[in-house]
């Protein structure tokens, strides 16, 4: 790979030993990819996970002295001081997330603790060359924004934004953006949970960038981020195309970039019909709580759940995740006190996929997102899955059909 003086330079510890160490970091990545140059990056977003390895990585740069030049926002942990206070967190689970906050705070990064920052907090322009990690963040910033970032990982992330750089390779490159699968919709697509359940087809989709078509005209940034959130639980997508859609597929023909399809793909109403059944728990039972925000819910999303609840008692626990700039427009819009009054809790910066929920341990919840189903699976928490709508009516009865 070719350097400049000033990449040669951080490599070579002029800039010290914690850009010493992101910049070999880099390097590395760069020459496995075929890269023959770093570019600069304006933002970056670093998939946090307030877990031992991720921790360890973060102090260990920060005690080597990195700062970062780009200051990253960061993915949820969990609310320290709404887990401490409801005595549902244990002493070394909470000196766990004060040490990841300590260390991502001294690197410098912006400590949003939210999933979705491409809805509010880190909006990249047309063509903007990021490093994003983050489920659904990079293939909505790639496929819907048109910026560019390749899949980085929470670790390879924070070097982008303690260097500044990233290897060129990839979906940084004009030709590797174009489609690959055409993925032809038949199945109706009546609400923003379709996406939810379009997006966990990666299995059958399959490997490179798929080609979306027959989808409906307008499609809100929540089924968006739905999908793009589910295609990285089923598989491990970058970017995606939705013809005449998105910025880079204003017909077939450019999204595919003139090449034929690799493979055709057809998803029929049946088959997220037969996905749900095979990621929900079974129906028709009593449920302990309901949680929603994975990823964290937008404004609009909490004041759906507002009106659905208003007036009424939940007979389950609810929780609500969202970001702390959310959770503070809902405060302040009322929406707060609603949910509050009916049992309910938006709780800002958190994860389900984080201590704080083993207490959740050989519970079920009723939850819309295939993925909050899936990853606290491992903390022997289990969900059923149903749309936003009968998910609330379950948790305002107690019962799930
Ligand atoms: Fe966000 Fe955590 Fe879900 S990072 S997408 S709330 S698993």
């Amino acid at each position: 790979m070719q350097l400049t003086q000033e990449q040669m330079d951080m490599l070579n510890g002029k800039y010290g030993d914690g850009t010493a160490i992101a910049m070999k970091i880099q390097v590395g990545i760069g020459e496995s990819f075929g890269a023959t140059r770093m570019v600069p990056i304006t933002r970056a977003h670093v998939a946090l996970s307030n877990q031992e390895a991720d921790l360890w990585f973060a102090e260990k740069l920060l005690n080597a002295g990195a700062k970062c030049r780009i200051a990253p926002t960061v993915n949820p942990g969990f609310c320290l001081s709404y887990f401490k206070n409801a005595g549902m967190v244990s002493t070394e689970n909470a000196d766990l997330m004060q040490r990841t906050h300590n260390a991502y705070k001294n690197l410098g990064a912006v400590l949003s603790y939210n999933c979705t920052p491409y809805l509010g907090s880190n909006i990249p322009l047309f063509g903007e060359i990021t490093a994003f990690s983050e489920s659904s963040a990079t293939p909505y910033i790639n496929s819907v924004w048109g910026a560019r970032s390749n899949r980085e990982g929470a670790n390879s992330a924070l070097c982008a934004a303690i260097t500044g750089f990233v290897p060129e390779y990839g979906l940084l490159l004009d030709e590797n953006r174009k489609g690959d699968i055409l993925v032809e919709v038949q199945a109706d697509m009546k609400s923003d949970f379709e996406y939810q359940l379009l997006g966990y087809m990666g299995k059958k989709i399959g490997n490179g960038i798929p080609v979306f078509t027959g989808l409906p005209k307008r499609i809100s940034p929540e089924a968006l981020m739905n999908l793009g959130a589910q295609l990285n639980t089923s598989g491990a997508y970058a970017m995606y195309h939705i013809a005449g859609f998105t910025p880079e597929a204003p017909t077939l023909e450019v999204a595919f970039g003139g090449k034929e399809p690799l493979r055709r793909v057809v998803i029929t109403n049946e088959e997220l019909a037969e996905i749900l059944e095979e990621i929900s728990e079974p129906g028709n039972r009593k449920i302990d709580f309901a949680m929603f925000g994975c990823p964290h819910f937008s404004l609009n999303q909490v004041q759906e759940i507002s009106k659905l609840v208003e007036g009424k008692t939940l007979k389950a626990e609810m929780w609500i995740l969202t970001s702390s700039t959310t959770k503070e427009m809902a405060v302040r819009m009322g929406i707060d006190t609603i949910i509050e009054r009916a049992g309910g809790h938006i709780v800002e910066d958190t994860c389900p996929d984080q201590p704080c929920w083993n207490h959740l341990n050989g519970k079920i919840g009723v939850t819309e997102s295939p993925k909050c189903a899936y990853y606290p699976k491992r903390r022997g928490i289990n969900f059923v899955v149903r749309n936003l709508k009968e998910s609330v009516e379950a948790a305002l009865t107690g019962e799930v059909r």
